[in-house]
């Protein structure tokens, strides 16, 4: 199923269409069809015929509660549940609703490029903190994070697993970084976007930040969406748990009129992936394992200067070429080998490249030829 790769190019996709003479690997959606169930629903959908405004049907919310109580051990209400056209406008109206001008947003490099530029929706500074390595995985500078904190950083922004390290963070990793927002009253916001794409779930468990003790919750915000799993982003469907009455609040007065409506087929399409996704997922975690195997093996035993982390989630594969003479790579594998990686400078990280492996074999290996030819030019 996952080997055959759907003709995406002229079908006005972002990752296909913006640069059509290069094969793409950057944007993080991936080259297969959804779920058969998923595709099913939307023609269900659209075969009603009325698109009038939406808003989030009872089998939706029974999806998304059913989702939190059986993969995450959460008992949820609805009305904790802040439904919202995707996580970055979550994370810009996070910072508008807590901190005010003058204020500051914290986070940790590299990172997801939007995390970079939210702040300024609200006027506010960031600061960065860069992720450190600690016997081969990547993790949270404490030292630096004391240091780097101060009485105006009012909220934390987080991506677990990370976006691009392909880090699942230690349950003790997400309590301490709880406790240091606590210690420095900071709001902690949780993407947790790519939670159900642990590819070794056994072994890297997710912690939740829902799960974190009672006393965090008026300070806790965790953003969901099936969307990265399912590849419907493009639906444009996401949410928040707030369970805190007064943060929800205040999230919510922060909206003001900025945000569109949530089309109906973005509530459809989320309904049916969390309902009957489940064995899609099961074989699409299996195929994006061989893949991750692949990159990893061609990295490290083939090439051997391009280090790569530990994959443990995700389909992102987050390329460092510091060992190598080429200071660029994505613009040098642009001009040499015709792909498109996303440059890892916009992640806060020179020297980089990040990897979208969320594709057919086939397509997956013309990227790693592509970076094999740029190599032996570059050397
Ligand atoms: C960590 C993270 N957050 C958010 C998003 C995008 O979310 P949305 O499309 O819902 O705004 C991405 C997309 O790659 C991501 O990796």
């Amino acid at each position: 199923m996952f080997d055959v790769m759907p003709a995406r190019r002229g079908s006005g996709s972002l990752k296909w269409d913006q640069r059509p003479e290069l094969r793409p690997f950057w944007v993080a959606d991936m080259d297969f069809h959804s779920p058969p169930e998923v595709i099913e629903a939307l023609k269900k959908r659209v075969e009603h015929g009325v698109f009038g405004y939406a808003v989030p049907h009872d089998g939706l919310i029974e999806s998304i509660l059913d989702y939190l109580r059986k993969r995450h051990k959460v008992s949820s209400s609805p009305d904790e549940i802040v439904h919202l056209g995707g996580l970055v406008p979550a994370l810009s109206l996070a910072c508008r609703a807590f901190a005010g001008e003058d204020e500051s947003v914290l986070t940790c490099t590299p990172i997801y490029p939007p995390f970079l530029h939210v702040h300024r929706d609200a006027n506010l500074s960031l600061t960065t903190v860069p992720y450190i390595m600690s016997e081969g995985t990547w993790t949270f500078d404490w030292a630096g994070l004391e240091q780097a904190v101060t009485p105006s950083t009012k909220i934390f922004l987080l991506s677990n697993p990370q976006n691009p390290l392909a880090r699942v963070f230690l349950e003790e990793e997400i309590r301490q970084l709880a406790a240091f927002c606590e210690r420095h009253n900071l709001i902690l916001v949780s993407d947790e976007i790519h939670c159900d794409l642990i590819l070794d779930e056994a072994r890297t468990p997710h912690f939740t930040a829902l799960r974190l003790p009672e006393s965090y919750t008026d300070r806790t915000i965790t953003l969901l969406s099936p969307s990265k799993t399912f590849n419907i982003a493009g639906m444009g469907y996401a949410y928040a748990v707030i369970p805190d009455q007064k943060l929800r609040k205040r999230f919510l007065a922060a909206q003001g009129h900025t945000l569109a409506e949530i089309n109906c087929l973005g509530y459809y399409s989320a309904e049916a992936a969390y309902r009957y996704g489940e064995p899609w997922r099961l074989e699409l975690l299996s195929y994006l394992r061989s893949n991750r195997d692949l990159v990893t093996e061609f990295c490290r035993e083939e090439i051997g200067s391009i280090t790569i982390p530990d994959i443990e989630a995700t389909y992102l594969a987050w390329l460092n070429f510091q060992q190598t003479t080429i200071s660029h790579p994505a613009s040098f594998l642009e001009k040499e080998a015709q792909i498109f990686l996303s440059d890892g400078r916009y992640f806060g990280a020179e020297g980089h490249a990040r990897l979208n492996f969320g594709c057919s074999r086939s397509h997956l290996e013309e990227a790693i030829s592509g970076i094999r030819q740029a190599i032996e030019k570059g050397a």
